[in-house]
């Protein structure tokens, strides 16, 4: 394949995943986007693999067929809740590949730069190979957070701001050395590992329910981490996608922080600030009488009212139950009932999560709403169901200051005539926090499984059903 085409290949490319971004924005054209992703993806792949810098195919089939059997056997069965980790660890790869590109680059210079350009190239792979090692390491952490392996807890080190500063300085330090000797070797590998440190600290610092802002961030370095990958190999394609995706996370991380009411410089630093210091306390203090209730009485409420709104949280994942709170929905609105969702942006455990899940379950988009869009109308509202859902829906985030939670928006459910909490327990949620509002008086908790409860609470709905039409 001649240069040029292969550079018309790669615009085509880059266009598909602008496009498949702009798809992926909105539900309805969510799967169009991923087939212009994938399209756009199989092109720049395609291209590449016949570009004249490619001049053996054994290598490359080597890596490539056995990567791509891995790949498609674990994402053929990567259950949904466990979708996060997966991210989280593809995350670490790409941060483990910026590396050593950045490394065989210095290793292999093929470029014949000189001069300047030799500087800048260098600079490259300096700055390509610390965001890599500090991704991948972070990225590590945050698969462990998220897979239970290392708990929610925020790893709270004295002096931990020095320590990262220190490592930063180390590493700038070890960035002049590099750029100033013939072989700059040494320095290269030991900032590598200051990176990896750095990187494993800052993503330990950082606890509970500021790991979504951290998720969205190191989907944003690992982007920076592929451009800075396509510096050192001067493909274009590889810029280009890594500063979307690079873009595309920042802007994820930016709204994640407006929506959990965050600073984004203090959840990057981990653990600046009363609330992200306070570590959970990894169980619930009792806090009152919670009230009990049982199938049959939430199904009469929920026949009894005319307006219902679901708020769905990690527990429907983990519960899979999504399809019978799709079919509920159903029972409900043909007895011209108003059922709408209430989405918080950060319940379950990865970006729009709970959309997924709901979309996957036929649920129509235009009754899933956002937080922000319904909150107001929850005071209207005679039956808020939470199944799941745990820290999205605690007003302790608004009341209690001291609280790990303080300051991050919620679902203000509690404002309803009644609730009902779908979950196994009193438990605590992923931050560890304690919460006020199993307690209240107009709540009531319908404990267990959520696929179990769900499912009965369908049973006699459509037994009710059966009755009416019998009478
Ligand atoms: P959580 O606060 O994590 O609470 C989920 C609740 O589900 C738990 O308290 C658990 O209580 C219950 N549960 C678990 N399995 C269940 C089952 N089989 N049946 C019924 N209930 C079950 O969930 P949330 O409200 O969605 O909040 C999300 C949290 O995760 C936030 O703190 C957020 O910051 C954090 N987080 C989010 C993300 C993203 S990007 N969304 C990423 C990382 C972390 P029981 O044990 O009593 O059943």
């Amino acid at each position: 394949m001649t240069n040029n085409l292969v550079a018309v290949a790669y615009i085509a490319a880059s266009a598909l995943f602008i496009l498949s971004l702009g798809g992926l924005s909105n539900q309805e054209t969510a799967r169009q986007g991923n087939m212009f992703g994938i399209i756009g993806m199989a092109i720049a792949f395609i291209a590449t693999a016949l570009s004249a810098q490619v001049n053996g195919y054994g290598i490359l089939v080597g890596a490539i067929v056995p990567g791509a059997i891995i790949g498609s056997i674990l994402a053929a069965r990567v259950a949904m809740t466990s979708m996060p980790e997966l991210v989280a660890i593809l995350h670490s790869f790409v941060g483990l590949a910026a590396v050593l590109v950045g490394l065989a680059t210095y290793l292999q210079p093929e470029n014949g730069l000189t001069g300047v350009e030799a500087t800048i190239h260098e600079l490259e792979i300096f700055i390509g190979i610390f965001i890599g090692a500090v991704t991948f390491a972070g990225s590590v952490v945050a698969f462990g957070k998220l897979n239970g392996s290392f708990g929610s807890k925020p790893l709270m080190l004295p002096a931990r701001h020095l320590i990262n500063i220190g490592l930063l300085v180390g590493s700038v330090v070890l960035g002049y050395q590099f750029m100033s000797t013939a072989n700059g070797l040494q320095p290269l590998l030991i900032m590598t590992g200051l990176a990896c440190i750095l990187g494993f600290l800052l993503v330990m610092g950082i606890g509970g329910a500021d790991m979504p802002v951290v998720i969205s961030m190191l989907n944003s370095y690992s982007g920076w981490a592929a451009a800075a990958a396509g510096f050192m190999l001067s493909n274009d394609v590889l810029i280009v996608t890594g500063a979307l995706v690079g873009s595309s996370g920042a802007i994820l991380s930016y709204i994640m922080c407006e929506a959990m009411n965050r600073s984004f410089v203090s959840v990057i630093l981990g653990g600046f600030g009363e609330g992200a210091a306070a570590a959970p306390t990894g169980e619930a203090k009792p806090m009152g009488e919670a009230t009990a209730t049982n199938v049959e009485e939430v199904a009469e409420l929920l026949n009894d009212a005319k307006s219902v709104v679901i708020v769905p949280g990690y527990g429907m994942a983990v519960a899979q139950a999504q399809h019978s709170v799709s079919d509920i929905t159903k029972i409900l609105r043909q007895r011209g009932k108003e059922v709408r969702f209430g989405i918080h942006p950060v319940a379950g455990r990865m970006p729009g999560h709970m959309n997924v899940l709901l979309a996957e379950a036929n649920v129509p988009y235009d009754i899933v709403l956002e937080m922000d869009e319904i909150n107001d109308d929850l005071s209207d509202t005679d039956v808020v169901l939470v199944i799941g859902a745990n820290d999205t829906v605690n007003p302790s985030a608004l009341d209690d200051p001291t609280s790990p939670i303080a300051g991050m928006p919620v679902m203000e459910v509690w404002k309803s005539q009644n609730v009902v909490v779908m979950k196994r327990s009193l438990g605590i949620g992923y931050a560890g926090v304690d919460n006020p509002l199993f307690y209240m008086d107009n709540n009531q908790m319908l404990f267990g499984d959520a696929k179990a409860n769900v499912s009965a609470l369908l049973n006699e709905l459509a037994k009710t059903e059966k009755e009416l039409v019998a009478a």
